[in-house]
């Protein structure tokens, strides 16, 4: 693969993404396409060496505008989409539009320009809450919240692609993702930064009983990147961090490792529909080759780190837009 696009890579996951195929890959070209929402930052990209990677505003639900940008790729890898389930029950029309439109519109481009792959990163919140064990491939999308229901619609569209037309699609679904460059919504940045700042960490129902399986976001590039190599197109890839956690176990190992008291931990009325547990399988692209390589410990203790280091990063992000949002989210909680 000589020119990729990689659509939603101003954000987290995408922004990482980016850096580490460039890096992994000499001869590669990157056409980044971000519509630039309140989650995407050009702060995420501005050590890219702009030889090799371009940068185009726009919007994977402009039909035109995202058929244009992927003319002549190799392949497209999709990570565009509204993130945040908090802001998904807030309102979920952009979630509609990006994460089911937007999505049908790369796979209309696909077809018409014959792209030879398209690798769609989606999540294991799509399979919804699992009490005990984990889930494999071939269990069918439950999800349940607009953000995962949203997530799964893209996602059927996308199967439902290559079983009429052949387009070449691989999807992933990564477990909760942590590590640089995270919007400071999600739970690990923002209890971070809260903390750093001696402010309260909003912990939903207590933390005790909800449990997430946290990914290093290293890792997670490594299995998109092999899912596009070496997957099959029409299948999916589960992304497991093997890391299952207590939410209250996350927020004592961040106190922790920043030396802050407990006592800034504020339990807060629930999310609406929380799901309690995800956990996933990765057996299936483990057998292609991929295994996690980061320790839980290592990569909290990395991750922390990073937040106290690039205050310059996510201070300015927690200014205006993101003060309404907290406001209106956590203000009567
Ligand atoms: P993010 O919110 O940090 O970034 C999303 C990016 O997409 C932003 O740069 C934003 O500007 C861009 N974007 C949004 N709507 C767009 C549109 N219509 N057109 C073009 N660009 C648009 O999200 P993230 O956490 O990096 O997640 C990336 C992908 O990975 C998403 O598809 C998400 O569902 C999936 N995922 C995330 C996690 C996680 O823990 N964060 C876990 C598994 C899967
Ligand atoms: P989040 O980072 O929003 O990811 P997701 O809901 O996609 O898994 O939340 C992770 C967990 O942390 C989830 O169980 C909800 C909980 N949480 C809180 O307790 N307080 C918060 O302020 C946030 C944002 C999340």
């Amino acid at each position: 693969m000589k020119r990729i696009v990689v659509t939603g890579g101003a954000g987290f996951i995408g922004s990482n993404f980016v850096r580490c195929m460039l890096a992994t890959y000499p001869e590669l070209h990157i056409v980044n396409f971000d519509k630039l929402t309140y989650a995407g930052n050009l702060d995420n990209l501005n050590d890219l060496d702009p030889a090799r990677h371009m940068f185009v505003q726009g919007d994977i639900a402009d039909k035109a505008a995202i058929l244009k940008a992927m003319n002549g790729c190799d392949a497209i890898v999709n990570f565009a989409a509204g993130s945040h389930v908090d802001r998904s029950i807030m309102g979920a029309d952009d979630f509609i539009d990006t994460n089911v439109t937007g999505v049908y519109n790369i796979c209309e481009a696909a077809r018409e320009l014959r792209t030879p792959r398209v690798l769609l990163v989606s999540t294991d919140e799509v399979y919804g809450s699992i009490d005990e064990g984990s889930f494999t491939e071939d269990d069918p999308p439950r999800p349940g919240n607009p953000y995962s229901a949203s997530k799964a619609g893209g996602e059927l569209i996308a199967l439902a692609h290559f079983n009429t037309f052949g387009t070449p699609i691989t999807i992933t679904r990564g477990s909760n993702t942590y590590g640089p460059y995270q919007y400071p919504e999600k739970v690990l940045p923002l209890f971070v930064t809260n903390a750093i700042d001696g402010q309260p960490l909003p912990l939903y129902s207590g933390g005790e009983n909800n449990v997430r399986d946290w990914l290093y976001v290293e890792d997670h590039c490594r299995g998109i990147d092999l899912a596009l190599r070496k997957g099959q197109a029409g299948q999916i890839y589960n992304i497991a961090g093997g890391n299952e956690r207590r939410n209250i176990v996350l927020t004592r190992k961040i106190l922790d490792l920043l030396g802050k008291s407990e006592d800034l931990i504020k339990l807060v009325k629930d999310r609406p529909g929380h799901d309690r547990r995800y956990s996933i399988s990765a057996t299936k692209l483990k057998a292609l080759g991929w295994a996690p390589r980061m320790d839980w410990d290592q990569g909290m203790a990395l991750t922390v780190q990073w937040y106290r280091d690039n205050e310059w990063w996510w201070r300015k992000i927690k200014t205006g837009e993101f003060l309404e949002y907290y406001r209106r989210q956590y203000h009567d909680r």
